[in-house]
């Protein structure tokens, strides 16, 4: 057994798992609540749009929606999620839809008599469905709104409605792009989902690390390093987060360890994510003062592979080893902080990141990073 995770742990940091809480994203799930319940009871319904980046929790919460309203209106209404990269032609995801209700021949009928035996069958059974068109971008992209146009035209002929759709996209520019006899007929709100800042980033967090990870099985430090990265370089993407902190994990338990530390969190990050960051190191001036600098301060992260934060203490460390590697009279210790916000903000390698005020060793690995400084500095 792991010694990072918990029995099971590394399922709760998996895509498979859905989580009792969904942090900051408790005015989304009000909303669309809301929206169905009108919908369901006073007769008063228009499609909502959810739309966000990739990993801002839609799917998440279209579950948890979906679930609430079934537990709601058990007897009399049904729901279903349906996903259109996999049912990915308006044919299939009506297919989908009406299975539930109706036996549909692998060939010979058309979308439109589907739909009207799926509402005649949910009429005469006194059933609403409330389902969900998730990842839709490109179904609605290919076939120009057609399931849009589709699922409003059936209401128009019936006095009741029955079919309670709601769409999830990445982008709207799809939607926006449909001709104005689609978007007019919408008319629903939208509700967006933005990316996830750190803070909320942590908050995500806390519900798996106390299901998944042991006592003491990450360090704070790691927390702060990996939100940090994913807020910054990763688009604010939960599913992001999740994985890192299971690379790291998986990465610690190998190495026969039982915590995850901020360096663990950047090697993480280094393996799956490389092509995706900024380039390499590069040293354009290896005589220049800063790379000196930097190169005593990463000798003391290298030996406290768990700091993330650079404070005094590191500060006050790397200036010895500074005064006896290069025995020279060129520093103050004072201004070592500008030098490495300097490096911060010019720099853009992420060596050295400004996070909520402080300085702070980014996504290299600082193994790697006083490597390489090594093996480039002229002493
Ligand atoms: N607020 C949150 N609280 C807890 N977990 C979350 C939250 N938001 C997202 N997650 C988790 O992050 C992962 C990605 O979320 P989800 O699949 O809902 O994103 P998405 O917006 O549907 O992304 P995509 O556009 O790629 O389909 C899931 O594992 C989900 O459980
Ligand atoms: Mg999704």
């Amino acid at each position: 057994m792991g010694r990072v995770f918990k029995e099971g742990g590394e399922h709760i940091f998996s895509t498979g798992y859905v989580p009792d809480e969904l942090p900051h994203r408790e005015e989304q799930i009000k909303q669309l609540v809301d929206i169905i319940r009108d919908g369901l009871e006073v007769d008063a319904y228009h499609v909502p749009i959810l739309y966000g980046e990739t990993g801002t929790g839609k799917t998440t919460t279209i579950i948890h929606v979906l679930n609430i309203i079934d537990r709601r209106y058990k007897g009399r209404v049904q729901v279903k999620r349906v996903n259109a990269t996999i049912k990915n032609r308006s044919y299939l995801a009506i297919t989908d839809l009406a299975e539930k209700f109706i036996p549909v021949p692998p060939r010979g009928l058309s979308i439109e008599e589907i739909l009207s035996r799926l509402y005649d069958k949910l009429d005469i059974q006194d059933m609403q469905y409330v389902f969900a068109i998730d990842d839709a971008d490109e179904l609605i992209r290919r076939e120009k709104g057609k399931i849009l146009e589709l699922l409003t035209r059936i209401e128009e002929n019936y006095d009741r409605r029955l079919l309670f759709p709601i769409i999830v996209v990445r982008n709207l520019k799809y939607i926006d792009a449909l001709p104005s006899h689609i978007t007019s007929k919408l008319g629903g709100l939208r509700i967006a989902f933005p990316p996830y800042k750190k803070r909320e980033l942590k908050d995500i967090l806390k519900e798996r690390i106390e299901k998944g990870i042991r006592d003491g099985g990450i360090t704070q430090n790691a927390i702060e390093c990996a939100t940090y990265n994913v807020e910054k370089l990763l688009g604010g993407n939960a599913r992001e987060l999740l994985n890192i902190i299971l690379m790291a994990g998986k990465l610690v338990e190998r190495r026969g360890g039982d915590k995850i530390e901020s360096e663990h969190i950047r090697q993480a990050l280094y393996e799956s994510y490389s092509s995706r960051l900024s380039s390499g190191l590069t040293i354009k001036k290896p005589r220049d003062k800063k790379y000196r600098v930097l190169w005593a301060i990463y000798k003391v992260l290298h030996e406290e592979q768990d700091k993330y934060y650079i404070d005094d203490e590191i500060i006050q460390e790397a200036f010895e080893i500074y005064k006896t590697t290069f025995q020279i009279e060129d520093l103050n210790k004072e201004d070592i902080p500008d030098i490495l916000l300097d490096m911060a903000i010019y720099e853009k390698q992420n060596l050295i990141a400004l996070d909520e005020g402080r300085l702070a060793a980014a996504h290299y690995p600082v193994s790697l990073v006083f490597q390489i400084l090594t093996n480039n500095l002229f002493f």
